[in-house]
C-alpha cells in the first residue's frame, strides 16, 4: 500500500466512525485525532488482547494505572529534562521544520530501495535459481551502495554521540539533501528541541510550580517498583504492566495516527538480575513477535530493526517495524534498560530501590528489560492490512475490514430479513443473548445484500439473518464475513459459535 492507501484508510476511519480529527468543526488540530464510536471499541480490544496476553496470562507480571503528572525531579531523573530532545532544523526558503535526524533517514531509505530495486531485477533475470543473499554479500553496486548507508550510519552516530550538532549539518549539507518543500539547500544550522510538555500545577507559579506531561508511561512504572514489589510480595523477575497516555511535542507530527503529539502506550517493564539481560532481551523479542503475527496481519509485514544509536538508558534495542501504507515502520520498541532508571531514581529521591535477592543473600538495583508499544500506529497496522475493495465472483466490488475476528468493533449483526412477520421481535431476543458476550448490532433497514456490504466495511465477522424459517426450526443462517459462506446454526447453540469464532482464546493460545 501506498501513501494513497493511507489517504482512502484515513476517509474511510472517518466516514465509519473509527478516526476523527480532534475539534474540526474549528478546523481541527494539528496531530491530534479523536476516535469514534467504532474506534473506540477496536483500540479496546487492541488493548484487552495485550493486557490479557502481558499481565493475565504471565503469573508474574502485573498491571497498574499511574498518574500521568509526576514529580517533575522524575524527569530530571529519567534524563528526559536534559536529554529527551530532537534535533530540529529549518529551511530557511520554505520556513519548514525538519527532523535532522528523519531527514537522514529518509535520504537512507532512497538508498535502500535502489539496492531493494537491484534485487527485484536480478531475481527477474535469474529466475528460481537466484540466491538473494550471496546477491546482496557480492553485487558490487549493492556492495557500494549499502558501504554509503554503513557510511552515512556511522558518520550520524559519531555526530550524535560527541553532541556535535554542526557535524549532523555538515552531513546533510554533504548528502545534498533538499527541503521537500522548496527544493532548496538553504537550511539553519541544527539544535537541539526538548520534546516535553510544560504545564503549571495548581496556583504555584515559576519554576517550583513546573509539571510536565509524561513522555513515556515508563516511568510511573519505575518510581512504583518498590511499592509493587513490596505490597505484591514480587520475586525476580517480574514485570509491571501499563496502559496510558504520553505526550510528546513533536516537531512534524504527520502520517495520521502514526506519530501524534497524545498517544497511549503499553508498557511493560520487566525487572531482572543483573547479568540475565541477554537471555530476557531474547525472550521478549520472541514473545512479542509472536503475540504480533498471532493475529494473521501477514508474517511479511514484520521485520526487526537494530538500533543504531541507543537511547540514554539502552545496552541494547530494537524496534518491531511493520509494513505501513508509508513503508516499514516502528510499531513497538524492546530496549533493555539496564539499572539505569532506578539508579538514578535512587540517586535523585534518596530512598534505596534495590531487590534482597534471597536466593544469593545479596541486595541490588534489578536490570529492566522494557517492551513499549504504540497504541495508536497497532491501531493503524490493524485497519491498514485489513482495509481492501474486492472484486467478487459475479463482478461487483465489496469494501472490507478484514480485521481479525477477535479484534472487530462489532463482532456480529442481527438482521431480520424484513420488518414484519414477528421477525424484528425474534431479531432482539438474539441480539438480547448475544450482548450479554459481544458488541453485537442489530440493523433492520434496506435490503439485506445492503447490510451484508455495511457490515462488511466497518469489519463485522458474523451477518446473523433472521427469516420466516427461524420462527420453525429455532435457527439462523450465519454468513462469514471473510468467506462470504452461509451457515444454518440453531439459536441455542449461536452464543457458543460466535464465541468459537471470535474470542481471543485462539489469538492467546497461538
Ligand atoms: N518507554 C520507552 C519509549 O517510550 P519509544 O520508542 O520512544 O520508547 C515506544 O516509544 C512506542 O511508542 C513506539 O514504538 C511507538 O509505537 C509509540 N510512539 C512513540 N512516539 C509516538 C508518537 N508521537 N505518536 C504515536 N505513537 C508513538
Amino acid at each position: 500500500m501506498s501513501e494513497d492507501g493511507l489517504k482512502k484508510i484515513i476517509s474511510h476511519a472517518k466516514e465509519y466512525g473509527f478516526v476523527f480529527p480532534s475539534s474540526e468543526i474549528y478546523d481541527g488540530l494539528s496531530a491530534a485525532y479523536d476516535y469514534g464510536q467504532l474506534g473506540s471499541e477496536l483500540k479496546n480490544n487492541i488493548k484487552q488482547y495485550w493486557w490479557t496476553a502481558m499481565v493475565r496470562m504471565n503469573e508474574n507480571i502485573v498491571g497498574i494505572d499511574a498518574a500521568i503528572f509526576m514529580h517533575p525531579t522524575t524527569w530530571k531523573a529519567s534524563g528526559h529534562v536534559d536529554a529527551f530532545n530532537d534535533p530540529l532544523i529549518d529551511n530557511k526558503d520554505s520556513k519548514k521544520r525538519y527532523r535532522a535526524d528523519v531527514l537522514i533517514e529518509e535520504h537512507i531509505a532512497k538508498i535502500e530501495a535502489k539496492i531493494n530495486k537491484d534485487v527485484t531485477k536480478a531475481k527477474k533475470r535469474f529466475g528460481d535459481d537466484f540466491d538473494e543473499a550471496q546477491f546482496r554479500s557480492t553485487n558490487p553496486q549493492v556492495l557500494r551502495r549499502q558501504g554509503d548507508i554503513d557510511g552515512i550510519n556511522a558518520r550520524f552516530k559519531a555526530a550524535m554521540d560527541a553532541e556535535d550538532l554542526a557535524a549532523v549539518k555538515t552531513l546533510i549539507e554533504d548528502l545534498g539533501i533538499t527541503c521537500p518543500v522548496s527544493g532548496s539547500k538553504n537550511w539553519t544550522d541544527v539544535r537541539q528541541f526538548n520534546l516535553m510538555f510544560k504545564t503549571e500545577l495548581g496556583a504555584v507559579s515559576g519554576d517550583s510550580g513546573v509539571v510536565y506531561l509524561r513522555p513515556e508511561t515508563a516511568q510511573g512504572i519505575f518510581v512504583n517498583y518498590l511499592n509493587v514489589q513490596k505490597s505484591g510480595r514480587m520475586k525476580l523477575p517480574f514485570g509491571i504492566a501499563q496502559i496510558g497516555k504520553a505526550f510528546r511535542n513533536e516537531i512534524i507530527a504527520r502520517q495520521f495516527i502514526f506519530r501524534m503529539r497524545e498517544f497511549e502506550q503499553m508498557e511493560m517493564q520487566f525487572f531482572i538480575k543483573p547479568g540475565t539481560q541477554e537471555e530476557w532481551y531474547n525472550h521478549w523479542k520472541e514473545a512479542r513477535i509472536k503475540w504480533h503475527k498471532a493475529l494473521g496481519l501477514g508474517e511479511e509485514n514484520y521485520r526487526f530493526h537494530d538500533h543504531v544509536k541507543l537511547a540514554h538508558y539502552a545496552d541494547a534495542a530494537c524496534d518491531i517495524e511493520f509494513n505501513f501504507p508509508m513503508g516499514f515502520k516502528e510499531l513497538e520498541g524492546i530496549h533493555s534498560r539496564t539499572d539505569f532508571d532506578l539508579k538514578q531514581h535512587e540517586e535523585f529521591s534518596n530512598k534505596k530501590l534495590r531487590y534482597f535477592d534471597p536466593e544469593t543473600q545479596e541486595s541490588y538495583v534489578p536490570y529492566v528489560l522494557e517492551t513499549s508499544i504504540g497504541l495508536d500506529r497497532m491501531f493503524l497496522a490493524v485497519l491498514s492490512s485489513a482495509l481492501r475493495e474486492e472484486t467478487l465472483e459475479d463482478g461487483s466490488t465489496r469494501t472490507v475490514m478484514s480485521i481479525p475476528f477477535a479484534l472487530a468493533p462489532v463482532k456480529a449483526a442481527v438482521l431480520p430479513l424484513i420488518k414484519k412477520d414477528g421477525l424484528p421481535e425474534k431479531a432482539r431476543e438474539i441480539l438480547a443473548q448475544l450482548q450479554l458476550h459481544h458488541n453485537v448490532q442489530y440493523d433492520e433497514k434496506d435490503a439485506i445484500g445492503r447490510r451484508y456490504r455495511r457490515q462488511d466495511a466497518i469489519g463485522t465477522p458474523l451477518c446473523i439473518t433472521v427469516d420466516h424459517d427461524t420462527l420453525e426450526d429455532h435457527a439462523v443462517t450465519v454468513r462469514n464475513r471473510d468467506t462470504m459462506k452461509q451457515e444454518r446454526i440453531a439459536i441455542a447453540d449461536l452464543t457458543a459459535y460466535v464465541d468459537g469464532l471470535v474470542s481471543m482464546a485462539s489469538l492467546l493460545q497461538a
